[in-house]
């Protein structure tokens, strides 16, 4: 018995595509999607039809990602996105997302858990099973805290764009990285195999190459990087070299912004000084 998982696609339809194909070559019983499907890459659609095929040929599980959370409260409730912002990347999702896009991200549940005979149970979530927002990294203490709350004694979650594996005593904790927009170096997409060896969950991590100037030139022709201030460049150069340029922009438009607001002005400082514009 093998599983194949797959978090934080991002909108990369590309990567999913080369994804999906290591799982078809490995013989992946069951395929898991951790959330997080869509928004930061070109054409949202795209990645939405690929889920859509998945699930009619495959054996599939789905859990919410917090993006998902984003674009169903902009659907309900309304927001401040706005082109020009950073916003302009949620804006741009939501815009290019149907009617049957938007049904089945707010059909998906928080948590679920994988029951196959003969096996042992496995929770899987986005973050927490309790909350879509929690980042867990190796070393940063949240896991244990995490497992703590779990009964079953394999956790899969995403989110926190890393991908590793720690052991907390009996319990087992599985992030297989982020598919669509990796963070931790090898700019190559990352998920993650689970066999079942008669006794236990086997974790396998594995990274999947794929075209990532395809990525990059389907966000140029989608105007991404005229429509969403710096975001769509961060994306780009994080693409390019599994690096989290968005999050330093943040931090440093942040530190820019003193105590005061951050406005745009604050991120193409930060993104000019970190080489991100020209
Ligand atoms: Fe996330």
């Amino acid at each position: 018995m093998r599983l194949a998982v797959f978090s934080d696609i991002h909108s990369n339809h590309i990567a999913l595509e080369a994804c999906f194909e290591e799982a078809e070559k490995r013989g992946a019983d069951l395929w898991v999607f951790l959330g997080d499907y869509v928004s930061d890459c070109a054409c949202p659609h795209k990645t939405m039809e690929l889920l859509y095929t998945a699930q009619k040929t495959h054996d599939c599980r789905f859990v919410k990602g917090n993006r998902e959370e984003y674009l169903l409260n902009h659907h309900k409730n309304g927001s401040d996105w706005a082109y020009g912002q950073t916003t302009g990347s949620l804006l741009y999702t939501y815009e290019n997302m149907t009617a049957k896009d938007l049904y089945f991200i707010d059909s998906l549940p928080m948590t679920d858990v994988i029951r196959i005979d003969g096996t042992d149970p496995i929770r899987i979530c986005h973050g927490a099973p309790y909350k879509t927002r929690v980042e867990l990294k190796p070393g940063n203490g949240r896991v244990p805290q995490v497992l703590e709350t779990v009964q079953e004694p394999v956790l899969l979650g995403g989110h926190s764009h890393t991908q590793f594996t720690e052991q907390v005593g009996e319990k087992l904790y599985v992030n297989p990285g982020s598919l669509g927009i990796p963070t931790t170096g090898i700019p190559q997409a990352e998920m993650a195999f689970l066999e079942w060896n008669g006794q236990s969950w086997v974790p396998e991590l594995v990274h999947v190459p794929y075209d990532i100037e395809a990525v990059v030139r389907e966000m140029t022709e989608a105007g991404l990087p005229e429509c969403t201030s710096v975001w769509a460049h961060c994306i780009v150069k994080g693409l390019r070299t599994a690096h989290n340029y968005a999050m330093d922009c943040l931090n440093l438009a942040g530190k820019l912004a003193g105590s005061g607001s951050m406005t745009n002005a604050h991120l193409v400082q930060a993104a000019k000084q970190l080489g991100i514009l020209e």
